[in-house]
């Protein structure tokens, strides 16, 4: 198939070419850059053996879109282009309401117009907000989202499905992400966070290159087996061939179809630590701090819809996500800056 990757250059997205291109799709990458760099596509490209067609286009930007879209006739969109940051998202709501949702309108316009009606889109387990049920299914009902970054998600969700509903040649698949971690085994794409990292491993791993002193623990009061928080920490390589997968789905007509994407496992703060030491032969020295507001104690996934209907599942185990994790950040300390 002909894909558009919105966010291409980012983390999820990277990984996501590559898996498309071994899956023999044609890729076109669309990205603002600005949570990204495109020496990560360059990378890309010494990975597959072959260079990404890149254009730098803003989602919000209707004419560069529209010119993108001229330019090629595409199957599909992928759709990752967004801003991601929750504590920013708290800060700067309108600059992420209008990122992500009149990003996406603009985009969803922009294909509507050009006969491409078929779109993947990066949703995220934190629409179930503190979730009714674990393991979460896809029925579990979404729940209330503690930020403008997870309300634009559930936003987009409404959105879509609304779409679909009104027009049913739409094919629209949510992937609800849990939590993508690890890297690519060459080491030569990952995780480049921008300032101090939100997220447990990539702040996991700037302690073990010497950035940081310590890792903060937010938390070790919880409702969990060691107190500390239970997440479902997922391989970026096998999120990224869910989206492979997934195309499945577009290909048979699906209409609207939801899938959790995640591995079944939940692993609490303390174990992600040990496995990497274990993993990598290190120590993560870490002080326990109070709760980080917004958080819930247990988050993870029941992934059989995902298996059963599109005969995906993760391959990666905790070890493997630690492992790779680190190879990233050991060789490029500094992201993809030289
Ligand atoms: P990322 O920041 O690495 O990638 C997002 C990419 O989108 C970046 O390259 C950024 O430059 C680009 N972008 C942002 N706004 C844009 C715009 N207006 N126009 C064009 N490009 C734009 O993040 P990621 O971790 O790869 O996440 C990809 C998607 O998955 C996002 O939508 C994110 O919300 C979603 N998601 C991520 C996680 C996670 O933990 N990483 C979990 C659930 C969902
Ligand atoms: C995991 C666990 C923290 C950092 C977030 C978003 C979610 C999705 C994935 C995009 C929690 C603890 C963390 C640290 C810590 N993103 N922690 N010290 O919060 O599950 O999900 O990223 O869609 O929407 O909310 O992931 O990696 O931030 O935290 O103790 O320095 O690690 O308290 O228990 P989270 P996370």
């Amino acid at each position: 198939m002909n894909i558009l990757v919105t966010g291409g250059a980012g983390f999820i997205g990277s990984h996501t070419v590559i898996e498309l291109i071994n899956a023999g799709h044609q890729v076109v990458v669309v990205d603002n850059l600005a949570n990204s760099s495109s020496k990560s596509l360059q990378r890309v490209a010494q990975i597959v053996g072959q260079e990404i067609p890149f254009f730098e286009v803003d989602i919000r930007d209707r004419q560069g879109l529209s010119a993108v879209m001229e330019q090629y006739r595409f199957d599909c969109c992928i759709h990752f282009a967004g801003l991601k940051a929750v504590g920013e998202s708290v800060q700067f709501p309108w600059e992420y309401y209008d990122n992500n949702i009149a990003g996406t309108l603009v985009l969803l316009d922009v294909m509507r117009k050009h006969g491409c009606k078929n779109i993947i889109f990066s949703s995220s387990a934190t629409v179930y907000g503190d979730p009714a049920q674990i393991p979460i299914t896809e029925e579990c009902p979404k729940g209330q989202c503690t930020n403008p970054y997870g309300q634009t998600k559930s936003m987009l969700e409404q959105i879509m499905a609304d779409m679909q509903k009104a027009d049913p040649e739409w094919n629209v698949v949510l992937l609800r992400y849990f939590n993508p971690i690890g890297a690519h085994r060459s080491g030569l794409i990952g995780e480049n966070p921008n300032g101090i990292p939100n997220n447990l491993m990539p702040y996991i791993t700037q302690v073990a290159v010497g950035k940081r002193e310590h890792l903060n623990v937010f938390g070790n009061d919880y409702d969990t087996p060691d107190g500390t928080g239970v997440r479902d920490y997922i391989h970026v390589v096998d999120l990224a061939s869910g989206h492979v997968k997934a195309l499945q789905a577009i290909e048979q007509h699906c209409g609207l179809a939801v899938y959790n994407l995640g591995t079944g496992r939940g692993y609490s703060v303390l174990d992600v630590v040990h496995a990497f030491e274990d993993a990598n032969d290190l120590k993560i020295p870490y002080m326990i701090q109070a709760r980080r507001p917004g958080d819930i104690a247990t988050c993870y996934s029941d992934p059989a819809k995902a298996e059963r209907e599109l005969g995906w599942k993760a391959q990666f185990g905790l070890l493997d996500m630690c492992r790779d994790s680190w190879n990233w950040q050991k060789n490029n300390p500094s992201g993809f800056e030289d």
